[in-house]
């Protein structure tokens, strides 16, 4: 079943097609300006070329001869000079968007449109032996909520962690471990003291290299050092990607370190992956992959051993080194691979830093010069960094890099503070809960209201404001309605179920009717255009349009109690969408706060 905006312009179609006078063909709907108080218009020109009238006698002649018809969305029809213009039916739109989202309850504003489609999306893809910086934070919110959306769309998605858990640099963190021994800690101190262990490393050894290079000048015998740091890093890589099963024990527990601290920060945003294969998962297949692309001709073997690519005006790019071996990009055309043959998917998206932008386009070519993903979209969504509010980026050089633990752990303390202000008779218990919902949608909410290509700052006081678009604000709305709900149900007056939905005619009433109308759309187009934060918009105007509705029409002193009735159907399928609409974001909508 269509939902109702659907439905009204199948149904506007129709009364056009229906006065006989207009070929289907040239029947073009669009939005009129906001300015005109109508919800969908006709323009006549094209029509009326064809027909040899004026446009806006074909526009009036049109006006005339629609027929009426009781049972359809369409109320007032007029003609305003070329166009056509058609208003929904107040009261029919009452009652057909309220039933709408009192039936369909937690699925409304889904979709049946992928069909059981595949749909891959990469996404998260944290670095072993790394803590999570924002940068993965900004791709693990998107990439869940990307998740969500194609979900609501019907399509079956299939969510992939594609770990950093393979490269040269294990061989670092692996001899740095034999080297001071392995942390202590937990979760991001563990982090943090192996990172420190890799940096130390790196350091003595960099110490080595600068004398090897002085002796070089100064035309003295090469030092012998014991160990040499350089070989021994190139040794315990090799051990790594030979199987040697020391080696393979330490990242074996290097991975198990990560994933376990990366997992008590998913928990907390809610992300669930159906795999995490991993970067090292593809090692077997990469004598394959770089034989087929020698084959195909999509790379060639250069004077120096290395494989190279060099395809539709890219800059030339590496996928097996002169040493044999193997780099990310090799991995990558691998996980292609083996994605289509496993899921056999209609998309694969890749949500990624917009630094890897290159990247993309490269593994995209390649796979396509192997004649790989023929009828398959591959998508990389690019975003943008993380800033402090001044508008300097985070990094770890500058000391001012942000982790994902400490991040959320910061706004849920901060959040607690607003929730003591706002509700300090609150239980001690929900006071916790409502701060972790409040904190976590803040930091959620920052990274999806507007285009993922813009960068983001972390700024608390926007976040957390209780008024303006803010997770914060959306949250108090829905909370705000539940309480109302709340309190109608102990003051035992007449509750929704009797709602006569036909008395919601306020002008404030329609507008919000129209704007939950619009949520099935936003859905569509959020999917369509990769864009969580038209959903984040759609939410922030419905808590606006609540929010004046409230302040115009009284809901619980409503009188007679047949209108009390219909309004808190009303506020009830408010509620309702916008618990959807948030949930799609991945945010938690309290009921009190
Ligand atoms: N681990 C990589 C990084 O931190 C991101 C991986 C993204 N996914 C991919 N298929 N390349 O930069």
């Amino acid at each position: 079943m269509d939902y109702a905006l659907t439905r009204f312009t199948d149904e506007v179609r129709q009364a056009i097609a229906a006065t006989g006078r207009v070929p289907a063909a040239l029947i073009e709907l669009t939005t009129p300006k906001a300015n005109i108080p109508a919800d969908l218009a006709f323009p006549t020109f094209r029509a009326a070329k064809a027909l040899g009238l004026p446009p806006p006698q074909l526009a009036a002649d049109l006006a005339a001869a629609i027929p009426r018809n009781e049972t359809t969305l369409i109320g007032a029809v007029e003609a305003s000079g070329p166009f056509l213009n058609f208003s929904m039916h107040p009261q029919r739109l009452a009652s057909t968007v309220v039933s709408e989202i009192q039936a369909r309850g937690a699925a409304y504003g889904h979709h049946a449109d992928g069909q059981g489609r595949r749909v891959v999306v990469d996404y998260s893809a944290p670095n072993i032996a790394r803590r999570m910086h924002v940068g993965h934070i900004r791709s693990t919110i998107i990439g869940q909520t990307l998740v969500n959306i194609f979900r609501a769309l019907g399509y079956q998605v299939i969510g992939d962690n594609h770990l950093g858990d393979w490269g040269t640099q294990f061989g670092t963190v692996i001899a740095a471990i034999q080297r001071y021994g392995r942390p202590a800690a937990e979760g991001e101190a563990a982090m943090a003291q192996l990172e420190q262990l890799y940096a130390r490393y790196n350091h003595e050894l960099q110490a080595q290299t600068e004398q090897k290079e002085q002796a070089i000048v100064t035309g003295q015998p090469l030092p012998v050092f014991d160990p040499d740091l350089e070989a021994e890093a190139r040794r315990w890589s090799l051990a790594l990607e030979q199987g040697d099963p020391q080696a393979r024990a330490i990242w074996q527990w290097c991975v198990d370190l990560t994933l376990a601290a990366a997992q008590r920060n998913y928990d907390r945003l809610g992300i669930v992956f159906d795999h995490a294969y991993g970067e090292s998962f593809y090692e077997a297949m990469l004598p394959e992959v770089i034989a087929e692309a020698l084959h195909s001709e999509a790379a060639y073997r250069d004077v120096d051993g290395s494989v190279v690519a060099e395809l539709d005006k890219l800059p030339r790019f590496i996928i097996q080194r002169n040493d044999g071996g193997t780099v990310y990009m090799t991995r990558d055309i691998a996980t292609v691979k083996f994605r289509l043959r496993a899921f056999d998917p209609a998309k694969i998206i890749y949500v990624v830093d917009g630094r890897q932008e290159l990247h993309f386009r490269q593994l995209f070519a390649i796979v396509r010069a192997m004649g790989y993903a023929r009828d398959v979209e591959l998508v990389h969504i690019p975003f943008g960094i993380v800033t402090t509010p001044d508008g300097q980026p985070l990094s770890t050089r500058k000391g001012n890099m942000v982790y994902l633990e400490s991040l959320l752990d910061e706004a849920v303390a901060r959040a607690r503070a607003v929730v003591e202000q706002k509700n300090p008779e609150l239980a001690e218990a929900e006071k916790a809960a409502v701060a972790e919902a409040v904190g976590v949608g803040a930091v959620i909410y920052n990274d999806l209201y507007q285009d993922p290509r813009r960068n983001i700052s972390l700024d608390w006081e926007r976040m957390l404001a209780t008024e303006g678009n803010s997770a914060t604000y959306l949250q108090y709305s829905h909370a705000r309605c539940c309480s109302i709900l709340r309190r109608a149900s102990e003051d035992g007056g007449v509750g929704p179920e009797a709602a006569s939905l036909l008395l919601l005619t306020h002008p404030s009433e329609t507008r919000l009717l129209k704007h939950l109308a619009r949520l099935p759309e936003a859905v569509r187009e959020a999917g369509d255009r990769y864009a969580p934060f038209v959903i984040a918009e759609w939410c922030y105007t419905t808590a606006r349009e609540f929010g004046v509705f409230f302040e115009q029409c009284p809901v619980l002193k409503a009188d007679p109690p047949a209108l009390r009735a219909a309004r808190l159907a009303l506020v009830a399928a408010t509620a309702r969408a916008l618990k959807n609409g948030l949930g799609l974001l991945g945010i938690a909508a309290p009921e009190r706060m």
